[in-house]
């Protein structure tokens, strides 16, 4: 059976290639049901630092500024076994097995968007990882939010960050991961701003507190972990990130999820709650929530996905056979996307119903 969250992932690319279906299509709608999972935070708040941390690679762009400027979105697939590779869907025939090239190429893509000129654009990137080290899951990184534009960007451009995270997450079907500092007053997160705005009841929000590590002497987070500083359904995370130094000294991610794990479980204050804390438990909570937000959709997913094979049907036999056009070519690659995903459907209702019995 083929896992459910690779298959929304190819949904969603494919949604993407046919962003210009036309006007009544259920291809929008389609891609708004489908559950992702968003990164917001300030800038330098550790957005970065968490997402190398969950997939265990160091392969995103760094600098100060606004580095992130086009939406990313990752998609984890887990491999039995084998060499870890990265590929983009911009140019799917080629293996990344050399991340530093990865880091390179979204930068690269990013300019190619934006022409180099510090602007955004909210046309994503696609990165598939796949790995035998990672749980399959698909995050959206997004360009943190700033107060202040720096040279060579328009004054909008702080607004239009705001802008472009809040189109993401004001999707009920968003899962938003809001990444705030524990050195900071929580108050004054950004990314709880504007979690709160769009989710009041943090009915679909995961808080990821960040630099534990840095914190006064004398104070610590276990307020905010325990959710006693800001309430959210589902309970707060603290991550210990490589620090400036250690990149700078290019300590690795094994050995930096090592310490992340010695550091909760060595910690007087963190002690009870080291098991419910560090990188490797968030990527594990994400996937496991993931799966089932996906599955609670299915009936819903399921009749939209139906109407969307009729539509494409309909458009496959107006264009007439053999599909020559490279529309015909997706709207048929999508149509197939669609026949699996209706089968796994299938295969998951028997699954819960064994014997085909009603529950
Ligand atoms: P982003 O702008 O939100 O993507 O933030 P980055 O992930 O690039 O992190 C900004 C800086 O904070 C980098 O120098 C990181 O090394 C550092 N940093 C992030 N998280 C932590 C943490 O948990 N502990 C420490 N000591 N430093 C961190
Ligand atoms: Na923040
Ligand atoms: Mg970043």
């Amino acid at each position: 059976m083929e896992n459910l969250i690779n298959l929304v992932n190819k949904l969603q690319r494919a949604c993407t290639a046919l962003g210009d279906f036309g006007e009544g299509s259920s291809l929008p709608t389609l891609w708004d049901a489908l559950p992702t999972i968003a990164v917001v935070g300030g800038q330098s708040s550790g957005k970065s630092s968490v997402l190398e941390s969950v997939v265990g690679k160091d392969f995103l762009p760094r600098g100060s500024g606004i580095v992130t400027r086009r939406p990313l979105v990752l998609q984890l697939h887990r491999i039995d076994e084998g060499r870890e590779y990265a590929e983009f869907a911009h140019q799917p025939r080629k293996r990344f097995t050399d991340f530093s090239a990865v880091r390179k190429e979204i930068a690269d893509e990013t300019d190619r968007e934006t022409g180099r000129s510090k602007q955004i654009s909210s046309v994503p990137i696609y990165l598939s990882i796949y790995s035998p080290n990672v749980v399959n899951l698909t995050l959206v990184d997004l360009p943190g939010l700033t107060k202040v534009a720096v040279e060579g960007q328009s004054d909008n451009i702080v607004q239009d960050i705001e802008n472009m995270v809040r189109s993401y997450i004001e999707k009920p079907n968003c899962i938003i991961l809001a990444v705030s500092p524990a050195n900071q007053d929580l108050a004054t997160s950004d990314a709880i701003k504007i979690a709160r705005e769009v989710d009041p009841q943090g009915e679909r929000t995961f808080g990821v507190l960040t630099k534990i590590d840095l914190m006064d002497k004398g104070t610590d987070a276990v307020d905010m972990l325990e959710g006693k500083s800001y309430k959210l359904k589902f309970p707060w995370i603290g991550v210990v990130n490589r620090s400036q130094a250690d990149i700078n000294k290019s300590v690795d991610m094994i050995a930096a999820r090592r310490r992340e794990r010695e550091y909760f479980a060595n910690t007087p204050e963190y002690k009870h709650l080291a098991s419910k804390m560090g990188s490797e438990h968030l990527g594990k909570v994400l996937s496991k929530h993931l799966e089932t937000v996906i599955k609670s959709r299915i009936p819903g997913l399921q009749s939209l996905i139906n109407k969307t094979i009729i539509e494409l049907e309909t458009e496959l036999s107006r264009l007439g056979k053999p599909i020559a056009t490279d529309a015909g070519g997706k709207l048929y690659m999508i149509m197939e996307i669609c026949r699996a995903f209706d089968q796994t459907f299938k295969e998951h209702l028997d699954g819960i119903r064994p014997g085909g019995d009603k529950v």
